[in-house]
């Protein structure tokens, strides 16, 4: 039972980087809070960060049937990335769309997800509560598949 986490440009500044929309929780505090949270359930959970499109979608390709789920800020990407939604909809393992900030509070360039409809789900706006409610999402459901 494995989930992956991966994070797209700029999340490694997280707890620097506009921290009144963001929140000061490093990116290293969510990878431990959620390590901690999915244990508990007998899931092991990986992470991958990257700054550079190619590299997400390298790592979404390798984890094709490895994984149960992965969860996923493809932050500026969301708005932008064809490839990355061609890679989501190739692969069979679901993916959740996270977003920490209520992206429809903010700019209009931010309101549209090229990937939310290749997505399983899509959590907007609820800070860093958001990753653990999705990896919670994938535990669940697969309880209740009886798998
Ligand atoms: C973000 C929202 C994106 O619009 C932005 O480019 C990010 C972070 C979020 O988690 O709220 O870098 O994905």
């Amino acid at each position: 039972k494995r989930l992956l986490l991966v994070n797209g440009p700029n999340i490694n500044l997280l707890g620097m980087r506009e921290k009144e929309i963001y929140g000061d929780f490093s990116l290293k505090d969510i990878v431990r809070n959620l390590a901690s949270l999915t244990k508990q359930y007998g899931y092991t959970i990986d992470d991958f960060q990257s700054n550079h499109e190619g590299e997400l979608i390298d790592r979404l390709q390798e984890a094709n049937g490895q994984y149960n789920g992965i969860i996923f800020n493809p932050a500026a990407y969301t708005h932008t990335s064809i490839a990355l939604r061609d890679v989501i909809k190739a692969i069979d393992t679901p993916v959740i769309e996270v977003h920490i900030s209520n992206v429809h509070q903010r700019e209009s360039f931010r309101h549209t997800s090229m990937l939310a409809p290749v997505c399983y789900g899509q959590i907007v706006g609820l800070g860093i509560s958001g990753y653990r409610l999705a990896a919670l999402a994938f535990i669940e459901e697969h309880i209740e598949r009886n798998e």
